[in-house]
């Protein structure tokens, strides 16, 4: 539960145009930037602050996540993401995510059950994937079943009722990996695979996206840990803009599956969680490291649109901490696998490159966590169209937490921004013979 923070000391805004002041409260936070609390700006001064993008702009409180920039820090609950990746699994850091705890040995075991207990979907979602072209993209897919969830889960959508909003966040996280199995196994044209109770979250999405009926599927234990820590880095991470589209779309009181569905939309775009399928596309257009200083040329051309996918961040300004463990666990895939990718002869050299440049050191732009992923999941037979889908998976966990704790903090309002209208302010109608 967000806690309401008292005021540390106060800032004066003085307005030039008629010499009024005005105190405005300062919040502190337990750690990183305090908020200037403008709650009362409007009524007080007349005066919209203006910021689009929110690049100063704090939209909530949260005891979630906290993510330091300029140092590279990402935390969980106070839990630094390296020590999660190396030494938790993926339903640890849910579990942690929704309740504030690592779970106990006892709870560790209920949660895994509980989430297992429910990763089969109504039998009827199945003919959703039907009405789609086998050649949809998976993340269209994913935007149309996740959202029709509340027609079949319509008993956990009352978001008054706390039950009902923890059996919602548990019905997500474990289904998501089974929808977006469905959703690759649909596109392939193979049967969809049922989730197998006996395997662990990570291991059980192998399986639905790779197994057949024809013969046994024995999931490689590397790649399932490998695959567990990636849906790690990707739990959960702040106010981004998926998480701030779920937050402004719970705002209003829409259930939990809508909002998980608004959440997926805008983590589709290649600036967001889009940009893993594009880091692939650009490393596969780069082709050979000889090409690399005509595309660093590129990305530093302000009148070229291109810029250079997985790397740059807007509160990262050094290196993301999760694009490490990302590009060790890239370097541990391929080796199980045996795989000798080009693409990441290529990745190499560009980073190294940019990170020598000028310009990327001077805006301190950095690969991010879209930057290797997308080299793993192509080892592990993962096509570039399922990328962002297996960012969706694991960013759910976040989003419903974020979502479940908006819900629940007792000065939570609707979400509804001003602007600076700079539009015709009035004139009269015209009919249509004189115009
Ligand atoms: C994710 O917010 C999150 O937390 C997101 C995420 C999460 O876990 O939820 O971390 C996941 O979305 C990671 C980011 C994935 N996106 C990409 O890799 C796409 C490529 N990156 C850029 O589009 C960009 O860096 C953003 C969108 C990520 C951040 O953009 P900002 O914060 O709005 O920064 P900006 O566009 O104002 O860039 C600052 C400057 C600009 O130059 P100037 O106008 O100041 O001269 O840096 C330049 C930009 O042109 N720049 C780049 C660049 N990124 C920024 N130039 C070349 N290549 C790039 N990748």
């Amino acid at each position: 539960m967000a806690h309401n923070t008292k005021a540390s000391h106060t800032v004066t805004l003085t307005d030039n145009s008629n010499g009024k002041t005005i105190e405005l409260p300062v919040l502190q936070g337990s750690i990183g930037p305090s908020v200037i609390d403008i709650r009362k700006l409007y009524a007080d001064t007349g005066y919209f602050t203006y910021d689009p993008g929110f690049t100063s702009t704090g939209s909530c409180e949260s005891t979630l996540t906290y993510i330091d920039g300029d140092v590279g820090i990402l935390r969980h609950r106070g839990y630094a993401i390296d020590e999660l990746a190396e030494n938790a699994d993926f339903l640890e850091v849910c579990h942690l995510l929704l309740y504030g705890e690592l779970p106990n040995a006892t709870d560790k075991k209920q949660f895994e059950n509980d989430i297992t207990m429910h990763t089969m979907v109504h039998e009827q979602m199945r003919n959703f994937y039907n009405g789609f072209r086998r050649d949809a993209h998976p993340m269209a897919i994913l935007c149309g079943v996740v959202g029709a969830m509340s027609a079949f889960y319509h008993d956990s959508t009352d978001i008054n009722d706390p039950n009902q909003r923890l059996i919602s966040a548990y019905r997500l996280i474990a289904k998501m990996p089974t929808i977006a199995a469905m959703a690759y196994k649909y596109s392939i044209g193979q049967p969809f695979q049922y989730p197998q109770n006996d395997l662990p979250y990570a291991a059980n999405f192998l399986s639905m996206m790779f197994a057949v009926p024809c013969q046994k599927y024995e999931v490689n234990p590397i790649l399932a840990k490998a695959m567990d820590r990636i849906l790690i880095l990707h739990a959960d991470h702040e106010q981004n803009a998926s998480t701030s589209t779920v937050r402004l779309a719970g705002s209003s009181g829409a259930n939990p599956f809508a909002c998980i569905a608004a959440g997926i939309a805008s983590l589709w775009g290649p600036a967001h969680g889009g940009a893993n399928e594009a880091v692939l596309k650009m490393l596969n257009e780069i082709g050979d490291v000889k090409n690399i200083p005509a595309f660093v040329a590129k990305a530093k051309d302000k009148d070229d649109p291109f810029r250079l996918m997985g790397f740059g961040h807007r509160v990262y300004k050094n290196y993301d901490p999760r694009a490490k463990v990302m590009q060790e666990t890239c370097h541990e895939v391929l080796k199980e696998l045996n795989v000798q990718d080009p693409l990441l002869d290529v990745a190499q050299e560009l980073e190294r490159i940019a990170r020598e440049d000028e310009y990327f050191i001077e805006k301190k732009l950095y690969p991010n966590v879209d930057f290797y992923s997308g080299i793993i999941f192509k080892a592990m037979g993962i096509p570039e169209s399922m990328f962002t889908v297996l960012f969706a998976v694991a960013r759910t966990v976040g989003w419903i937490a974020q979502w479940k704790e908006m819900i629940e903090d007792p000065s939570q309002k609707i979400g509804r921004p001003r602007q600076l209208f700079t539009g015709i302010i009035e004139r009269p109608f015209v009919p249509v013979d004189k115009r």
